[in-house]
């Protein structure tokens, strides 16, 4: 059983001071949004800075030589800086690393940029092995079984403990014959946080590479690459209040300049001949074809507004409302957590089943009162299948939420309940 909040922490989740700032759930006051490990809702800021973009500044950005088109192009530059300083990505004179900073659609988009071209940088091959663990989401997952398949490498699972990756684990499974470790920083299933640190640590000592997915972890806690001592990070920017569509992967300079590019055509050479060409530097050589300067201006935005705010006490927010709503969970004999039953265990999100009631019908249900959660495999089906589930739901908040969303909740489980039992 968690332990129940204090009436002070109960206090602050009250109410929230924040969806005002959201038109979507201002506008919608019976809404009740906790799918947020899918998709943030966006700010007002956000979504100015999108249609500001298009209305003040819009040009092909990188082309042209004309006002607009310079000013796209510095758009892009300053969310790159801001991006970088965001993650910790600093040189050692405190600089932002604006060119370690590479935009993608999304973070399943700089996953696989990284399984097409780091194991090219390792030279990747028969007996080498790619770690990564049974929590992934597909996304960081099927990329590295192809590669795997493709090269002739093993694929290596770092299996749990309680929800968790022990430390053994990481001891026994990543060895000499490893060449690459990737593993997300927070299970999007079970809103565990891995200790990257303590892997990445692990995977240089045996001369391999560290890759953290960062799409749970970098929308709901302060993250920084260099405590972290990953070698790449990959995100979205949709998860933490920027637009569907773009993602970013920062990635240590050297290793950047070593990677051969992803995608190739516009943008990304520096010279073409009829049989050859030239790459443009890094990052434009990852970036072929025009980029979402939008996005990227609107991205800006969305981290601008989480720092107005303090990233730290967005956190702290979010933790008691997990820790709420798993308390609350717990109160009902007919729901179990899939996951840790901690709540400080959980950055954002809580799985749980509903007695002999399908998770398709839990959500179906909950939707008729206008709550939100998600229902299925959640991207990560090896790891429900390890856990023994076919699938379940999962309800996930952002600091936006309040204690009244989780009653909501609670109070449309019971209908399910009852529908579903005869009361
Ligand atoms: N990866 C997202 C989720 O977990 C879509 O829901």
């Amino acid at each position: 059983m968690c332990a129940a909040l204090t009436a002070e922490q109960l206090i602050v989740i009250e109410r929230s001071p924040y969806k005002q700032d959201f038109p979507l759930l201002a506008n919608n006051p019976n809404l009740t949004f906790l799918d947020s490990a899918a998709t943030a809702q966006r700010p007002a800021d956000v979504l100015d800075a999108e249609r500001r973009f298009y209305e003040t500044m819009n040009a092909n950005p990188l082309r042209g030589l004309y006002r607009l088109s310079t000013e796209a192009t510095q758009s892009i530059a300053n969310a790159r800086a801001h991006i970088a300083r965001f993650i910790g990505a600093l040189d050692d004179a405190g600089n932002p690393e604006n060119d370690a900073i590479v935009f993608t659609r999304n973070a399943s988009e700089a996953l696989n940029l990284l399984a097409r071209t780091v194991p090219e940088v390792v030279r990747l091959g028969p007996g080498d092995e790619v770690v990564i663990s049974i929590m992934e989401h597909h996304s960081n997952l099927i990329p590295w079984q192809q590669v795997c398949a493709a090269t002739g490498a093993k694929l290596v699972y770092l299996r749990l403990e309680d929800f968790s990756i022990p430390a053994a684990e990481l001891e026994a499974k990543i060895g000499p014959h490893t060449k690459i470790v990737s593993v997300t920083h927070v299970s999007n299933v079970l809103g565990v946080q891995n200790n990257v640190a303590a892997i990445a640590a692990r995977a240089h000592e045996v001369g391999a590479l560290c890759i953290v997915d960062g799409a749970q972890s970098v929308p709901h806690i302060a993250v920084d690459v260099r405590s972290l001592g990953c070698d790449f990070l990959a995100f979205s920017a949709h998860k933490l209040g920027g637009p569907m569509g773009i993602g970013v992967l920062w990635g240590k300079p050297e290793l950047l300049e070593a990677m051969p590019p992803f995608l190739v055509g516009g943008e990304m050479i520096d010279s073409v001949t009829e049989t050859d060409a030239v790459w443009s530097q890094v990052p434009q050589k990852f970036e072929a074809g025009t980029q979402d300067a939008a996005g990227s201006f609107a991205t800006d935005a969305a981290l601008t507004y989480l720092e107005k705010h303090g990233m730290e006490a967005l956190e702290e927010r979010e933790r008691l409302l997990a820790s709420y709503l798993c308390e609350q969970l717990q109160t009902r004999e007919y729901i179990t957590i899939v996951g840790p039953s901690e709540p400080h265990r959980h950055v954002g999100a809580v799985a749980f089943d509903v007695r002999n009631i399908h998770p398709h019908d839990v959500a179906s249900i909950l939707d008729m009162s206008d709550v939100c959660i998600r229902a299925g495999h959640h991207c990560a089906q090896p790891l429900l299948s390890y856990l023994g589930w076919h699938s379940t739901c999962r309800a996930s908040v952002a600091f936006y939420n309040d204690k009244a969303d989780i009653d909501r909740l609670m109070e449309g489980l019971d209908t399910v309940w009852g529908i579903f039992n005869g009361r």
